[in-house]
């Protein structure tokens, strides 16, 4: 097959890292990146043609498919340009900052018929695979619940360097919980209803620094989560999982999973279980190290989105599912300000019917 030419969009944090990533492969030739900041990033992509607009990118560069690494609020306006041209594209999470703006995407993805995928790298993971295959083999049996942590300090250049990460749309809800939202769609099944309360008091931003959450799922397990991006601790996946150097590795579990027939704890996988099946608290219980190959999420995605474009594969997440976690994680945030349940049923079959504007 031949290499597929791609661009992509948005040369900051993520954006970077996909590059260096397509820089190692031959199966994609990269045509352009757009970013805004035009003059630094064509002076460290010296090789590469650089446009400060996306859109010339797309209409002079004409790449077969594009990865949309810029900012969350610009996701579905520069999604949407591509769905016109019939560019695929792998589209960062949050697939759009949005309910509406995911409904007006997915309608224009359908109607041009371009390929999505969207950006949620953690589905990628060989312990994240194995975990799926675990719960889906009965390991623990039925699931009747989970508790989850994320919980880091981000320094403050983090906020200095991009300022809409303060700003609404930019908080650890939509940049980080989407994630764990998103793991937690695919590990252990649709949610059905969630809700929370947050605060803003650590940081004093306008968007919130730290929020706990319960989830309801449709297989009536019930969940709890608690996030923060102010808190020093061992406990995120990236820390767990070791996915990369700049999140150093702890080795340590930030999920627990309960089954009717014992106990999974990730990323570390640890299962805890009684002798012959038993359910009994008068019993012992053990655990059992199961071993599970690292891998980097991004290359495989990447290879995934190759075989995706060139339509041996269907995508493993395509922009509606990424829009169903979206609905989910901003329903949390909604949910935190309102102090009520929210039943997502109807939001979801809302996205079945969307149409294009
Ligand atoms: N999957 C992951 O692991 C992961 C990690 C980090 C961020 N993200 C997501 O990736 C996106 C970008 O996040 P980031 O942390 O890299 O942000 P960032 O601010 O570091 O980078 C955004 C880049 O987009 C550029 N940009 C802004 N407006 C633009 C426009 N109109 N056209 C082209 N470029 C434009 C900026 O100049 C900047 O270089 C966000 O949606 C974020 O949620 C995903």
């Amino acid at each position: 097959m031949n290499s597929i030419t791609i661009g992509v969009i948005g040369a900051g944090l993520i954006g970077r890292k996909h590059l260096r990533k397509l820089a190692e492969r031959s199966d994609y030739d990269l045509v352009g990146i757009a970013d805004v900041n035009l003059d630094q990033v064509a002076a460290e992509y010296p090789n590469t043609r650089v446009f400060a607009d996306y859109r010339q990118l797309l209409d002079e560069a004409r790449p077969k498919a594009v990865i949309i690494a810029s900012p969350n609020q610009l996701h579905a306006g520069t999604g949407i340009e591509c769905a016109r041209r019939g560019i695929d594209i792998l589209i960062e999470k949050p697939v759009t900052d949005t309910l509406e703006s995911a409904a007006i995407l997915l309608a224009e993805v359908r109607k041009h018929g371009i390929k999505s995928l969207v950006g949620h790298h953690r589905r990628h993971h060989l312990q994240v695979r194995t975990l799926k295959s675990l719960l889906g083999e009965g390991r623990i049996g039925d699931i009747v619940g989970v508790s989850a942590i994320w919980a880091t300090h981000k320094p403050q250049s983090y906020f200095e360097v991009a300022p809409w990460r303060s700003q609404a749309g930019g908080g650890p809800v939509l940049i980080n919980l989407i994630h764990e939202i998103d793991f937690l769609r695919f590990t252990i099944g649709e949610i059905r209803a969630v809700e929370a309360i947050a605060s803003n008091r650590r940081r004093g931003f306008a968007v919130e620094d730290t929020a706990a959450a319960l989830i309801e799922f449709d297989n009536g397990a019930l969940g709890t989560f608690f996030i923060s991006d102010s808190a020093v601790t061992p406990w995120t996946m990236e820390q767990g999982l070791g996915e990369a150097v700049e999140f150093p590795f702890s080795g340590q579990g930030s999920y627990r999973l309960m089954g009717r027939r014992g106990a999974l704890e990730f990323p570390n996988l640890v299962q805890w279980a009684q002798a012959d099946g038993a359910q009994d608290w008068n019993q012992p219980i053990q655990a059992q190290h199961i071993h599970a190959g690292t891998i980097d999420p991004y290359v495989a995605q990447l290879d995934h989105f190759r075989d995706v474009i060139s339509g041996t594969a269907p995508s493993l997440q395509p922009v509606e599912d990424g829009a169903r976690s979206l609905i989910a994680t901003l329903a949390i945030a909604e949910a935190a300000t309102a102090g009520r349940r929210i039943d997502l049923r109807d939001r979801y079959a809302a996205l079945g019917s969307a149409a294009s504007p």
